[in-house]
């Protein structure tokens, strides 16, 4: 099939490359030049697992393409994906300016008929805003041309996107046009072989299921630090209490590991999104605003337990960070814990050593020449002349360090491990101080 990807970041990008990868002809829009340019010269601005192997191969055998020219992308597919950010407003609800932006062109440069298929995280209604937004344009230009709109949120997690892609739990389809329904069974059938994953539904409830995934998960983030934070003054172990709870199949064990809070580009957005849809509504989602107080409170949970060893003033410290990513496998840093963490500890005088496999040069580039902050070549190098340790994200690398070798380095040898990454007996037997979330 003939593809269009409107946006090429993290969604766009791996979901034109996975369905040029199964033999689509794809062609991927954007408005950044500079994107578009790297992507044309073989580059990739992203870093996500698995990607830049297949967007080479598929680019070299010319099913995987990339343009800035809005009409060849627009006349290029049947299929039209926009997969455009959809960042928070000043209110908290979504921003659509992108979107809409999107479908007008569209709706401009269409010449037969055309499938809109939303895959950006979008409010309920959005589907008949690109609708409207179409149609106005193709009256501006007294055209009478067929097209239909599919809401198709996108459930992909950074750090397994091109797995998640390839193999998806399932597949979302809000739609009501049959023909419409029709091609994306035939697109989607290479991901679903071992059996049907496709969900059919109205467009509303397909748009609500997304931000009702994402507040779901982010509500056991919130509900387990909370807890982790109770077990710390009851004199309890939360990793215990997780793997009670976990084994009770009702539950089960995944998203309840306590930490410094959730960041990324899509939780605190679309959590924030759905308190906001909800008040438009004239409903309160009592639930989800604590969530979010609750993970607000969580972010400042390590400078807490900092300043609590250390005292309030930071001046002349040094702090060895591991870990700036918002999550491991990625170098996506929107909304990531760490950032919180970096403008607390350099407000009290702090000055900061941080390593990050991947992150470091978008860090850079969001924390620009800061002088109380460096950055190591590898975990140990962040050690040199530091006071203590603050474990952020959990790279696999960080799981099983050379604790002899951090006691010896550090000035005042305690960790802070904002990912209860270790036994605590164990750094602990090597002489360090050790302080985690809700253990003991
Ligand atoms: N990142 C994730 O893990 C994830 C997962 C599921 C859903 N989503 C949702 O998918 C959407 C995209 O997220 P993302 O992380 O890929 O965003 P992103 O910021 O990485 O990429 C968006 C891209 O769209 C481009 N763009 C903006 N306006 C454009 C236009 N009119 N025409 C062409 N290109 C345009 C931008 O230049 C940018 O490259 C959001 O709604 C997000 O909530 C994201």
């Amino acid at each position: 099939m003939k593809i269009t990807v409107i946006g090429t970041g993290y969604v766009g990008l791996v979901s034109g490359a996975c369905l040029a990868d199964v033999g689509n002809d794809v062609l991927c829009l954007d408005v950044d030049a500079a994107k578009i340019r790297l992507l044309q010269q073989g580059g990739i601005p992203i870093h996500e697992p698995g990607l830049e192997a297949m967007v080479q191969k598929n680019a070299a055998a010319g099913r995987l393409r990339f343009t800035t020219d809005i009409a060849e992308a627009v006349n290029h597919g049947v299929l039209q994906f926009i997969a455009v950010g959809t960042p928070p407003d000043e209110d908290g609800s979504a921003d659509l300016q992108y979107v809409l932006a999107a479908a007008r062109n569209i709706g401009r440069y269409m010449q037969g008929y055309k499938v809109i298929v939303d895959k950006s995280t979008v409010p309920v209604g959005t589907a008949d805003k690109v609708r409207a937004a179409i149609a106005g344009e193709l009256e501006t230009r007294s055209a009478a041309i067929d097209f239909s709109v599919v809401s198709n949120p996108e459930f992909l997690k950074e750090g397994a996107a091109v797995q998640d892609f390839m193999k998806p739990d399932r597949i979302i389809i809000g739609a009501e046009d049959a023909q419409a329904i029709e091609l994306m069974r035939e697109l989607y059938a290479p991901f679903q072989r071992n059996h049907e994953r496709l969900l059919v539904m109205d467009a509303h409830s397909a748009e609500l299921t997304k931000y009702a995934a994402n507040a779901m998960l982010a509500t056991r983030i919130s509900f387990m630090n909370e807890l982790a934070n109770l077990a710390e003054k009851l004199g309890a172990d939360i990793e215990l209490v997780r793997k009670g709870i976990g084994s009770d199949p009702r539950i089960g064990f995944d998203f309840l590991y306590p930490g410094v809070g959730y960041g990324g580009s899509c939780f605190p957005k679309d959590v924030q999104a759905l308190i906001r849809t909800a008040q438009e509504s004239g409903q309160q989602l009592h639930v989800l605003q604590a969530v979010e107080q609750a993970n607000e409170t969580q972010k400042t949970v390590l400078t807490k337990k900092i300043t609590q060893r250390l005292g309030p003033d930071l001046t002349g410290k040094v702090i060895a960070l591991w870990g700036l990513a918002f999550k491991p496998s990625t170098d996506d840093m929107r909304e990531a814990p760490s950032l919180v963490l970096i403008a607390d500890l350099l407000a009290r005088g702090a000055t900061i050593c941080a390593y990050d496999p991947v992150a470091i040069k978008e860090a850079q580039r969001i924390l620009g020449s800061e002088p109380r902050i460096r950055y190591a070549a590898t975990p140990m190098a962040a050690l040199d002349g530091a006071d203590v340790l603050v474990i952020v994200t959990e790279w696999k690398e960080f799981r099983s360090p050379d604790f002899a070798a951090i006691k010896a380095t550090l000035r005042t040898p305690a960790i802070f491990d904002g990912r209860n990454l270790y036994e605590p007996a164990i750094p602990r037997k090597a002489g360090l101080e050790y302080f985690s979330i809700g253990r003991l």
